[in-house]
């Protein structure tokens, strides 16, 4: 018997044909795929998992196993203390799908929107199972193209220029301030419209994409004084009528 296995495997961004030669061999090679779920509309993010096993994976023959992704607590605490403990529940729930469905030798997987490096906790997660010593099991990720990849393809661009540097970071802390060092900057998470900070601003261009690989794609590039109110119409209207909304912006300030 071989040694039981985890695979983290990056599923790119939405679009099925994203998925790597060997993130598809990873798929075909796993006995259970753990799915935790979201509540409400997210739901559909589960729908678009399901979608990519049935392209690449079409002879079926692995198993399921789905639980409720736990919640994050909005505290006072801030937002260090929300996030840890919102991890360690994750733990919790993903360690006992692990126990109940994934049996010695075989190979389980998660499935990790985009690129499993970046603002995904699914490797911290699997990283603590580990480190609380009750099961044994090797680790194995894949990469996989992020949504930030996914856009500058989208808009035929770079992320930086010429020897430049470029940062990823999220609306939360843009809205503090354009991050010191760098023209680039990239935006995830934004729930707050970070960007229009420096809608004012004549040097700044954006490129702004909303899910961004999936039929319901939205891209909006442009000088940030000139499309700044049309991005945040366009994703209120989106988020109105989807009830859920992923959107990834590059803001470029020109040299
Ligand atoms: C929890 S992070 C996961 C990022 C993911 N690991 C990646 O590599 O893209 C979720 C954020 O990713 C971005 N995102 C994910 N999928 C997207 C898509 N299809 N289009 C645009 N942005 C997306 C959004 O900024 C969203 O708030």
């Amino acid at each position: 018997m071989g040694a039981t296995r985890v695979e983290i495997i990056g599923i790119g961004a939405g679009d099925p044909g994203h998925v790597t030669v060997a993130a598809v061999a990873a798929l075909n090679r796993a006995d259970v795929f753990f799915f935790l779920d979201k509540p409400d509309a997210a739901r559909e993010l589960s729908d678009l998992r399901q979608a990519i096993l049935d392209a690449h994976v079409p002879g079926g023959g692995y198993r399921l196993a789905r639980a409720q992704d736990p919640e994050r607590v909005r505290t006072e605490s801030g937002y260090g203390e929300a996030v840890a403990d919102w991890r360690k529940r994750r733990a919790d729930v993903c360690e006992q799908l692990m126990v109940e469905h994934l049996a010695p030798g075989e190979t389980g997987a998660f499935l990790v929107w985009g690129d499993p490096s970046l603002y995904d906790s699914i490797i911290s997660v699997v990283d603590d199972i580990r480190a609380r010593g009750r099961l044994d099991f090797d680790v194995v990720v894949h990469a996989g193209i992020s949504s930030v990849s996914a856009l500058a393809a989208r808009c035929g661009t770079t992320l930086n220029q010429v020897g430049g540097a470029v940062q990823v970071t999220t609306g939360r802390r843009l809205e503090q301030a354009w991050p010191d060092g760098v023209d680039d900057v990239v935006v995830m998470l934004d729930s707050r419209d970070a960007y229009l900070h420096f809608a004012e601003d004549p040097d700044v261009h954006v490129h702004w994409g909303a899910y961004v690989g999936t039929a319901d794609e939205i891209i909006v590039s442009g000088p940030l004084t000139e499309v700044a109110e049309q991005i945040r119409e366009t994703r209120e209207k989106a988020r109105q009528d989807k009830g859920w909304i992923m959107d990834t912006y590059l803001l470029r300030r020109r040299r």
